[in-house]
Formats: structure tokens, sequence, C-alpha cells
């Protein structure tokens, strides 16, 4: 496996390759991640794996700073899922000057959810994304591909309306949340909590499961299995941001009419101490 820093050693390296298949991550990188890899390494001819903690997504009282930094252990754990080439720029590589020029995402899709309790996130991921894709298919000459995972459900959606209205000729993958076996989803932030956090953590998937359960069995008022699960949580200790119930295709609120086809999500979001998770279901 290749470890690269730079853009032009890259670029060099990826010009013997037809069809990349690309897995950006922050670090810190768990077994879900690892199945991202896993996912992408029969879709191209060379699997590329991106760690680039990126500053434009974090708000200024968020954990940028913090962030595990975890190059070694991360490049042990690709290597063994089979990863062909690690990206690691720096960030005076990646962005030698601010990043003045963005990537703004459609407000219907990128001001809501996530991106209501996180200003500006969504311009900051769609902004690395393309610069990330840029770096890695640039040479490329035939098909070229990117894996996102499921537990970021917005955001994988914010990406493919990205590829979409820029006509990039990349198709976009998901991967499935993969959990713990007590149920958490598994996140690079699960490494914040704290033993007795960790224990009630997974509550957020269960209160996701109990709405989801609900309207599986029938439920039409979403307001009250919402108000339900963010008071359940909420009396347990958590401060919740949102729990909703949405249509996959646009995260719009389901109409009366139009729930119980199938094509629904329950997304949610919460703090447990100074730890935001976030998790989905599709329903
Ligand atoms: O999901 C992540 O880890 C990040 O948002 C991504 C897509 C690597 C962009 O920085």
């Amino acid at each position: 496996m290749k470890i690269i820093h730079t853009l032009p050693e890259l670029r060099t390296h990826l010009a013997q390759f037809k069809h990349p298949a690309l897995v950006p991550t922050m670090g810190n990188l768990h077994d879900g991640h690892l199945a991202l890899v896993r996912q992408a390494k029969p879709l191209g001819d060379v699997t590329v794996a991106s760690i680039f903690v990126n500053r434009l997504q974090f708000a200024p009282h968020e954990d940028f700073d913090t962030y595990p930094r975890t190059l070694q252990a991360d490049c042990a754990k690709l290597e063994s899922a089979g990863c062909d080439v690690v990206f690691a720029p720096s960030e005076k590589e990646f962005y030698p000057e601010p990043q003045t020029f963005k990537v703004q995402p459609p407000p219907d899709l990128a001001d809501i959810l996530e991106g209501h309790f996180r200003p500006g996130f969504f311009t900051g991921v769609c902004t690395v994304v393309f610069k990330l894709f840029n770096a890695v298919f640039s040479e490329a000459q035939g098909s070229r591909v990117a894996v996102f995972g499921k537990k970021d459900y917005q955001q994988q959606m914010v990406i493919r309306r990205m590829v979409q209205q820029f006509a990039l000729p990349i198709s976009i993958h998901t991967g499935d949340t993969l959990r713990a076996p007590d149920g958490l989803a598994l996140s690079s932030r699960n490494g914040y909590l704290s033993a007795d956090e960790r224990a009630e953590a997974v509550q957020l998937s269960r209160a996701l499961n109990a709405i989801a359960d609900a309207l599986r069995q029938g439920e039409q008022d979403i307001a009250s299995l919402e108000a339900r699960a963010m008071q359940t949580l909420t009396k347990r200790g958590w401060q919740p941001d949102y729990l909703t119930v949405r249509r996959r295709h646009d995260l719009q609120a389901p109409q009366a009419a139009n729930f119980g086809g199938g094509a629904l999500v329950v997304l949610g979001a919460a703090r447990l101490g100074k730890t935001r998770l976030i998790d989905n279901l599709e329903v």
C-alpha cells in the first residue's frame, strides 16, 4: 500500500490506473470505514482512501483541534482491508491558501437537519469532496467511483446531488451503517464517550427504532412519535437536536397522503455529555 502526502505525487501515481475507487475519510478509522474500502475494492482498479481532517466543515466551537489524528494506526487498518493508496495531505498541502472558493449546496437539502444545527457544514463537506474528486479522478480514463457511509445519510444525499448538478462523471455508492452488538452505530466520535456514556449511547438507535416500529405498525401521528422520542432521550439526560421522520428522496417531512409507502427514513442527532451522535434508519 502506498502512502502519499502530496497532490503531484498522487496524480503521477494514479496516472497508471483507469478506474479509481475512492473512500474519503477523516481518519480515526473503524470497521465501518474498512467495510467501505472492501466495498470499493471490486469497483475500480485502484482503491484510494483519503485521510484529511477538513477544517472547513467544523464550526469554531466544534472538535477540529481535538479530532483524533491516528495516521499510523489508520494505515495499518487500511492495508489489512486491501486498500492500495492512502492519500493523507497536510492542511498546507491541500489548502495552500485559504479556500475562499467554495461549493455552495442548495438550502432545501443542506440547511435542514445537520445543516440547520451545523451551519456551513455541508459547504465545507462539498468543497473538500469536490477537491478530493479533482485530486483523485483527474487522471482517470474510465469509470470513477466514490463510496460513502449511509450513517451520514444527509451527507451522501448532498454529495449525490452535487455530482448530478455538476455532471461529474463519478458514480456514488453507499455502504450500510455498521453497528456494535448493542446496536450503536459505529462512529469515530464514539471514542469520546466515557464508559457510562458508551452504555447509554445505544438509546439513540433505540429511539429511532421505536419510531420506525410504530410507523411499520401503521402509526400516522408522526409529530407525536417524534416528540415522544425527543422526550425519552431528554429524560435520560441527552440533549437531542432532532429525531424526525423524513422522505428518503428529499429529506422533507412526509405529507399524510404519501407516507407508509416504504420510502421514509428516521434520522436523529443528539448530544450525550460533550459528544454529538447521529444515526438513521430507513423504514
Ligand atoms: O464523512 C466524513 O468523514 C467527511 O465528512 C468527509 C466525507 C471525508 C469529508 O471531509
